[in-house]
């Protein structure tokens, strides 16, 4: 049997990025190359990703991407099994780019497309830089997307929870730029709340101590705008906004993969095929926000406290990258799940 070699395109946020793996006979995965291209200097004047500004560089950039990818890889277009690409959620206009130069391309190799949810790819990005057997909980914290994963097997996921209107990244980023820190937020936030007493300001904890796993954080983002506007902005005031969002933050996010947790428990063991011996049970985080210092500790804490081991992928895998679309592709593709050249951008696609 020969290898498999996909290429893998993403560009349904601010990154336009391509990668091509090779799944060798013996089932072993290798990353050729993951090139991610990041829009941030374009969308850092507005504080935040703007659309079509997205759209457009997406466009200018997307062929030389995918060509860096396939050279870097050291592997001929011909070579290619199938082309993955993320079909959705995400920005329309980004999403319908990438699909559309995939769809390009297997027109044009006879390959098959496969059209991946940009969901999946990050609900199996820990498989990227090492093992990580099914089941796992996933905690997915970036600037687009807040969730609890249960991740059982191929194809089979669960939503434990969810945020109902912003991610814990959009938080981190709109709070920064009421205070005028900068695009994007979270890391300009973790440097100022270093000097703050994360006591000092009282914000919302919302669905606080409530019997399901999803998240709100809309209303912490306007508590947190208020008192920054009622402050006198000092120095010393700034610090300690940020370091009580920073915490309120921590809080919220431990509480509520805590209740994932018990859920996660509680149903591997009702199913006979995991033995209670086979604890830790696993726990990954993912995404942008997850680069954060405290949040990361408060992870760490819980874990521990649940008997949940906790794994920290690389930076690079996962936050957004086409090497997670690929691997997706690639598991589909194996399966002989391959899409119709037809196939919609859908910006709204639940896993
Ligand atoms: O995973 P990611 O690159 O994907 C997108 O959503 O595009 O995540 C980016 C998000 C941004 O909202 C950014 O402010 C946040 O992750 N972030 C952080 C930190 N570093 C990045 N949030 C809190 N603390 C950080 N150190
Ligand atoms: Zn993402």
């Amino acid at each position: 049997v020969a290898p498999v070699f996909i290429l893998g395109v993403e560009s349904s946020c601010d990154e336009t990025a391509a990668s091509v793996l090779r799944r060798d006979p013996d089932g072993s995965t290798h990353i050729l190359s993951s090139i991610i291209a990041s829009q941030d200097e374009y969308h850092a004047k507005f504080g935040g990703v703007v659309p079509e500004i997205a759209a457009r560089a997406h466009m200018s950039i997307i062929d030389a991407i995918i060509d860096q990818a396939v050279t870097e890889a050291g592997v001929d277009y011909s070579d290619l099994s199938a082309v993955a690409a993320t079909s959705g959620p995400g920005l329309i206009g980004g999403v319908i780019t990438g699909l559309l130069a995939a769809k390009g391309l297997c027109l044009s190799l006879d390959i098959p497309l496969i059209a991946v949810n940009h969901l999946e790819g990050h609900a199996l990005s820990p498989r990227l830089s090492g093992p990580c057997a099914f089941p796992y909980l996933l905690l997915l914290v970036s600037g687009g997307h807040t969730q609890l994963l249960s991740v059982k097997g191929l194809g089979d996921y669960e939503r434990l929870g969810s945020t109902v209107d912003d991610a814990a990244g959009e938080a981190f980023d709109k709070t920064a730029k009421v205070m005028g820190l900068g695009f994007p937020g979270g890391p300009n936030v973790e440097r100022v709340a270093a000097g703050g007493d994360p006591k000092s300001v009282k914000l919302p904890r919302p669905y606080w101590g409530q019997d399901h796993a999803n998240f709100s954080f809309a209303g912490l983002k306007t508590a947190v705008a208020r008192a920054w506007r009622s402050s006198d902005k000092s120095e010393q005031d700034a610090a300690n906004v940020a370091a009580s969002f920073q915490a309120t933050v921590c809080e919220v996010l431990s509480e509520r993969t805590g209740r994932a947790m018990d859920m996660f428990t509680k149903d591997i063991m009702s199913t006979n095929e995991v033995e209670p011996s086979d604890t830790p049970h696993r726990f990954v985080v993912a995404g942008g926000v997850a680069a954060n210092k405290a949040i990361r500790g408060a992870l760490e804490h819980l874990c521990e406290a649940k008997g949940f081991s906790l794994n920290a992928p690389p930076m690079v895998y996962c936050t957004d990258n086409a090497a997670m679309i690929a691997l997706a592709g690639l598991e589909h593709f194996i399966q002989g799940n391959i899409s119709d050249l037809s196939a919609k951008a859908r910006p709204r696609w639940p896993l």
